[in-house]
């Protein structure tokens, strides 16, 4: 006679028996590296609140991304670090800046073995580091920083972004970038939208990373989403695929999962999730005190994440998780 209670534990016994039976898998090709290269160095930074993850030169991003396509991952998405900021966040869209002079390079060097994303944005350009343009009363001008994007974006193409990732919670930003894509012959360049993008407090190693601070102490709460709200996301999500995206994002993502789950029950476009800098950060210091399992820890949370609903997680685990997974 056999007790209920005891049913679920037999197809636990065995790890094939657990194999068998898994529901959700992580894989080399759900993963994408977010890279960050710098203007003007000759060998890489290291990036402290980020262990493991360094500021590129040109030669050594050169290097890293041809590793990482003979480890299988299919995608990359590049931050730039420019040597001068102003007030426009010129080198966003300036044909020279980093970010387009590294797609340019990785686009030689590799064609088409690897999706090459850029983040979107002006803030690592900005020298108040805000990620639009101010107003003369000092707020974010909405309308005028739509107009940067359009130029970044088609700066991007033109160096040969596949796709274009605007961050910068503009409303109305999708539109004006597939618009100027379009109108430049970029119609295949593809928008991964940051939609539901939280003004999270876990973004704190990323902005050591990019050199990024905000003047006077401000913050992104005009327009980042207020992490208070689910079905707002929703909302952007559906906004930002009638503007044309192609793929949206939710952001950060461990604490957003419900978010991810609602959006996947809604939406049928490919949903990428990012793994951000502090959800990293969170679990290399605590790896590094011997409180937990990093390597594990690590599986655990992407995996949850694609259970929640992601086709494509966007983490500085990339590379360590595809040297695990590699055939
Ligand atoms: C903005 C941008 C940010 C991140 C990705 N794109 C920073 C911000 O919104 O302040 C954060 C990523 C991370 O924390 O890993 N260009």
């Amino acid at each position: 006679m056999s007790f209920p209670q005891r049913r679920l534990r037999r197809l636990r016994r065995t790890p094939a028996l657990r194999r068998l039976v898994a529901e959700t898998h992580l894989r080399v090709d759900d993963l994408v590296a977010p890279l960050f290269v710098r203007e003007g160095i000759d060998e890489p930074r290291p990036i402290p609140s980020l262990p493991g993850v360094v500021q590129h030169s040109l030669a050594s991003l050169r290097a890293e991304v041809r590793e990482l396509v003979g480890l299988g991952v299919p995608a990359v998405i590049l931050f730039g670090v420019p040597a001068h900021k102003d007030a426009r966040g010129s080198g966003a869209s300036d044909p020279d800046g980093i970010v387009q002079v590294a797609l340019r390079t990785l686009r030689d060097d590799v064609g088409d073995d690897v999706v090459l994303m850029a983040d979107l944005c002006l803030d690592e350009y900005t020298d108040h580091g805000h990620c639009g343009l101010l107003a003369p009363d000092g707020s974010v001008d909405n309308d005028a920083t739509i107009e940067r994007y359009a130029a970044a974006g088609i700066a991007q193409a033109e160096a040969g972004a596949d796709i274009v990732a605007p961050s910068g919670m503009m409303d109305g930003q999708v539109r004006a970038i597939r618009d100027g894509l379009d109108g430049d012959g970029f119609e295949h360049v593809a928008i991964l939208a940051y939609a539901a993008k939280y003004a999270s407090a876990l973004y704190g190693p990323f902005r050591d990373a990019v050199d990024v601070s905000i003047t006077g102490g401000g913050d992104r709460k005009s327009y980042q989403q207020d992490w208070h709200n689910a079905r707002e996301a929703l909302e952007e999500i559906r906004l930002d695929l009638r503007e044309g995206a192609d793929l949206v994002m939710v952001k950060p993502a461990l604490a957003y999962l419900d978010v991810l789950a609602r959006a996947r029950a809604e939406v049928d476009v490919p949903i990428a999730a990012y793994h951000v800098s502090g959800e990293y950060a969170m679990v290399r210091a605590a790896a590094e005190r011997g409180w937990i399992d990093g390597d594990a820890v690590a599986m655990e949370h992407l995996t949850a994440i694609k259970r929640a609903g992601a086709d494509l997680i966007l983490t500085y685990f990339a590379r360590e998780i595809a040297e695990v997974l590699a055939p």
